[in-house]
C-alpha cells in the first residue's frame, strides 16, 4: 500500500480507491506531488512543474524566496519565504523564529504507532500501514516526523507531526499544524460545520475565494460554532458526484481548519491546533506529539466520503466495547425535572418506563453536593443525601428491582466557586492571579493540565461509582475556557495549558474506561460542543445537542452524520412544546428522528397520556427491529429540507445489501400536493426486493423511487421498510 520509488525519488501511499504522492526534491525538500484518484505505474514528478521558474536553491540560489512561496509543501514552515499559511513556526532561544527542515530519510512500516497520550487511529500490521519521514533542521538540532498512515479497505488517510529536540538549547514550538495539501484551485467550495449552543453543526457551503478562510476554536474544546472539520468540493458537488477533499481532526481543543488560495491560483488546505493559545517549550531530548488529521477523497460525491470516515471510525477510532451492540434505551430526567427531584420521583419515572420497555435511567445534574440549582458544589462529588433519602445504593437497587440500569451525570472538568473543594483547593481552578476569574454557568474550569488534579476528581468519581451498580456515565463539559493561567506552570509554559488541559482530560476518561470496563461512557459538552473524533476514541456515544426538537434535529443529526456514524449519535424523544423552540410534533416523528443515534427519552414520562405510552411501546419495538441495522449500516443522505424546503430524508442499508430503511419527514405540507418519489440509493440495482408489499429491483427503486404520499399536516414522519 505504501512504496518508494528509489529512480524518482517518490512516496506512493494507495488506498482502495486514491494515491496520495509525495517527492524528495534536491535531496532536501518534501513535497506534495498528488491526491486523489488512484494512478498507478507513472512518474508523477512532472507535477512538481520543476522545470518552471521559480527553481530551487539547488538550481538557482536567487530564486529561494519564490521558489520556496510556491512549491508546494508537505509541512510549510515560517520564516524562510513561503508567505501562505506555515504549519510549523518555531523559535529559537535567540528570539528568531524560522525553521529550515532538510529531508534525512523514512521508514516504512506495517502497522500503525500510538500519539502518545493523545487519541488515534489504530491498526493492526495486517490492516494497516506508515510512512515515517524524517526530516532535521541543524541550527535548532530540530528533528521533525512526519507521520503517514493507510488502511487496508479504507480510503482514507490519517497524518500527525512529531518534533523532536536533538539539540543542546530549549527551542518553543509557536505553532504546529499537523497536516497541509497544497493543489491547483478547481473552483473549489468549502463546507464546514457551523452553529451555536443547541443549533450544532449546520452544514455550511461557500466558494473558495482569494485569501484565507477558516473554521477555528480557541475555546478550549472544538466548540458548539465551529468543527474540526472541513471539505473542498468541487463545484456541483452532490451525494454522489463530484470530487472531496476532507480533513477531520481527532482532537477536543483548539483547532484551525483552513482553506487558502493563493496567487497562483493553488489552494492550501491546513488543519491542527489552533495557534492562538498554544505555544510549546521543548526542552533538549523531550518530544512533541501533534494530535491526528484524517483525510479523505472521494470521487463519488459527499456520501461516499461519509461512509468513508464512518467506516473508518468504527472500524479503527472507537474501542468501546459497546460499538456493536443495542445499547440499552436510555430515560434522562434532565428535561423531566431539572434539578427539582429527588429518590421517589426518579423512582416514579423509573416504574413507568420500566412497563413501557425502557431499559435503562439516567439521573443527570444535581445528585450531588448542595446543588439544587447550577450555581454550586460542582467539584463535591458526593451524593445529596437530602435529596436523595436511603442513599445512591438504595436508590440504584430499586431501580434495578424494576429491570432496570442506573446512569449517573458527572461534570469532572468544573469546580463552582461555591463548593467545598473551591475551598480546599483555590489553586485547583484556571486563572490568571490578580485577575477576576471569568465565570460562565456561575462555574470555573479545573486546570486538568495538573495530573494532582486530574487524580484528586478522578478519586472521588469512582468512589461514587464503585458505591452503587452503575452502568453508564454521561461526562458533560458546560463551559468554555478562558483567563488561562495555571499556578503549576512557569512562565514561558503558560501558553501550554490550552493544549495541556486537553490530554489531561483523556488520561482521566483512560483512567475511567480501563477501571470500569462495563461502564457505558456518553460525554457531552453543554449539549455537542465536544462532540469530535477525539471524543469518540473514549466514549462509542456522544449526546448531540440539547436541541431535542425532531425538526432543528434534521439538520443537527445531518451535519453530525456527515462525519460521524450515526450509532454515535445520542438522540432522545422529548416533550412538546419542545423545550428549546417551543414547537410541537408528532410522537411518531420525535421518535423516528431518535432511531438515528443511540435512541432514549428526555421527558417525565409519568405525565405522558395513555395514546403517548402506547407510542412509546412501538418506538421502542421499532428501536429492537432496527436499531442492528442503523447501528451497523451505510448512511445515505437522499433529501435535505435545508435545500427543497419541504422534507428530509435519508436510507440506511445493510452492508450485505439485503435490507434497509428508508426514512421520511415531511417538513412542511403544502397544498394540493401529489405524492413524492423518493430515489433510493445503495440497494444491489439486480435485486429485487420488497417495499410495503409490493416487488421491485433495486434499480427501479434507485432510478424511480418509492412512493411517499402527500400528508395533510406539517412534521409528519414515514419510516418505510426495505427487505430484499
Ligand atoms: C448540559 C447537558 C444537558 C444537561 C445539563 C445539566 O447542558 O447538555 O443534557 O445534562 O448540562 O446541567
Amino acid at each position: 500500500m505504501i512504496r518508494y520509488d528509489e529512480k524518482n525519488k517518490a512516496f506512493l501511499l494507495n488506498t482502495e480507491n486514491t494515491t496520495y504522492g509525495i517527492a524528495v526534491v534536491d535531496d532536501r525538500y518534501v513535497e506534495h506531488l498528488w491526491y486523489g484518484a488512484k494512478i498507478e505505474g507513472e512518474n508523477l514528478r512532472y507535477l512538481l512543474r520543476e522545470d518552471e521558474g521559480p527553481l530551487t536553491l539547488a538550481q538557482k540560489k536567487r530564486e529561494t524566496g519564490a521558489f520556496l512561496d510556491c512549491a508546494p509543501m508537505e509541512l510549510p514552515e515560517t520564516g524562510m519565504g513561503d508567505y501562505r499559511e506555515s504549519a510549523l513556526c518555531v523559535r529559537s532561544v535567540a528570539g528568531h523564529r524560522a525553521s529550515e527542515l532538510v529531508y534525512m530519510g523514512y521508514e516504512i512500516m506495517k502497522g500503525k504507532p500510538h500519539l502518545e497520550g493523545l487519541p488515534a487511529t489504530w491498526g493492526s500490521e495486517s490492516d494497516s500501514s506508515t510512512l515515517k519521514i524524517f526530516c532535521k533542521d541543524a541550527l535548532l538540532g530540530m528533528k521533525v516526523t512526519l507521520l503517514y498512515s493507510v488502511f487496508n479497505g479504507s480510503d482514507a488517510l490519517t497524518r500527525s507531526v512529531i518534533v523532536e529536540n536533538k539539540g543542546t538549547e530549549p527551542f518553543y514550538i509557536e505553532k504546529i499544524l499537523s497536516a497541509c495539501l497544497d493543489m491547483d484551485d478547481r473552483g473549489f467550495e468549502m463546507i464546514s460545520l457551523a452553529g451555536s449552543w443547541a443549533r450544532e453543526r449546520h452544514i455550511q457551503r461557500i466558494p473558495l475565494g482569494y485569501g484565507r478562510q477558516n473554521v477555528a476554536s480557541f475555546k478550549g474544546e472544538s466548540s458548539h460554532q465551529e468543527h474540526p472539520f472541513i471539505a473542498l468540493v468541487t463545484p456541483g458537488t452532490t451525494q454522489d458526484t463530484g470530487e472531496v477533499y476532507a480533513m477531520n481532526f481527532v482532537y477536543s481543543g483548539n483547532f484551525i481548519a483552513q482553506a487558502e488560495k493563493n496567487q497562483f491560483d493553488s489552494v492550501r488546505m491546513t488543519m491542527g491546533i489552533h495557534p492562538e493559545e498554544f505555544t510549546w517549550k521543548l526542552e533538549p531530548g523531550d518530544t512533541f506529539t501533534a494530535p491526528e488529521v484524517v483525510m479523505v477523497y472521494s470521487e463519488e460525491g459527499l456520501g461516499k466520503m461519509t461512509r468513508t470516515f464512518h467506516d473508518l471510525y468504527r472500524e479503527h477510532l472507537i474501542r468501546s466495547p459497546y460499538l456493536h451492540q443495542k445499547r440499552p434505551i436510555l430515560i434522562n430526567n434532565w428535561e423531566a425535572t431539572y434539578f427539582d427531584f429527588d429518590e421517589k420521583k426518579l423512582l416514579e419515572i423509573a416504574k413507568d418506563a420500566s412497563q413501557l420497555g425502557i431499559e435503562m435511567l439516567v439521573m443527570d445534574d444535581g445528585w450531588f453536593g448542595k446543588r439544587s440549582y447550577d450555581d454550586s458544589s460542582l467539584g463535591d462529588w458526593y451524593v445529596n443525601e437530602e435529596k436523595l433519602k436511603g442513599g445512591l445504593c438504595e436508590l440504584v437497587e430499586n431501580v434495578k428491582k424494576l429491570g432496570m440500569k442506573f446512569g449517573i451525570w458527572v461534570e469532572p472538568e468544573m469546580i463552582s466557586p461555591e463548593s467545598e473543594l473551591y475551598e480546599a483547593h483555590p489553586d485547583w481552578a484556571i486563572q490568571i492571579p490578580g485577575r477576576d476569574i471569568t465565570q460562565s454557568r456561575a462555574q470555573y474550569v479545573l486546570d486538568f493540565s495538573r495530573e494532582e488534579v486530574v487524580d484528586g476528581v478522578y478519586e472521588m468519581i469512582a468512589k461514587v461509582l464503585k458505591s452503587a451498580d452503575i452502568s453508564y456515565v454521561k461526562w458533560d463539559m458546560n463551559r468554555q475556557l478562558a483567563t488561562l493561567g495555571s499556578y503549576a506552570l512557569p512562565a514561558d509554559r503558560q501558553g501550554e495549558l490550552s493544549h495541556r488541559y486537553v490530554p489531561g482530560v483523556y488520561r482521566m476518561q483512560e483512567r475511567l474506561i480501563t477501571d470500569f470496563p462495563e461502564i457505558l461512557l456518553e460525554n457531552c459538552s453543554g449539549g455537542g460542543a465536544r462532540f469530535d473524533a477525539g471524543m469518540l476514541y473514549y466514549s462509542p456515544q456522544i449526546w448531540c445537542s440539547d436541541d431535542t426538537d425532531a425538526i432543528e434535529r434534521l439538520a443537527i443529526q445531518e451535519g453530525t452524520a456527515l462525519v460521524y456514524p450515526v450509532s454515535t449519535i445520542g438522540a432522545h424523544v422529548s416533550v412538546c412544546p419542545n423545550h428549546a423552540v417551543g414547537r410541537t410534533t408528532p410522537f411518531e416523528t420525535r421518535g423516528d428522528v431518535a432511531l438515528l443515534g443511540t435512541f432514549g427519552y428526555e421527558l417525565d414520562i409519568t405525565k405522558l397520556s395513555a395514546e403517548e405510552k402506547e407510542q412509546v411501546k412501538e418506538q421502542v419495538e421499532k428501536y429492537h427491529k432496527y436499531n442492528d441495522l442503523i447501528r451497523e449500516g451505510d448512511y445515505y443522505r437522499l433529501a435535505s429540507v435545508a435545500d427543497n424546503g419541504y422534507y428530509d430524508s435519508w436510507m440506511i442499508v445493510d452492508k450485505t445489501k439485503d435490507r434497509a430503511l428508508l426514512f421520511y419527514v415531511q417538513v412542511r405540507a403544502r397544498a394540493n400536493a401529489k405524492s413524492r418519489f423518493i430515489r433510493l440509493a445503495g440497494l444491489d440495482p439486480e435485486r429485487r426486493y420488497t417495499v410495503e408489499g409490493r416487488e421491485y429491483t433495486g434499480n427501479t427503486l434507485m432510478q424511480a423511487g418509492v412512493r411517499v404520499p402527500a400528508e395533510f399536516g406539517d412534521f409528519k414522519s414515514r419510516l418505510i421498510e426495505i427487505t430484499g
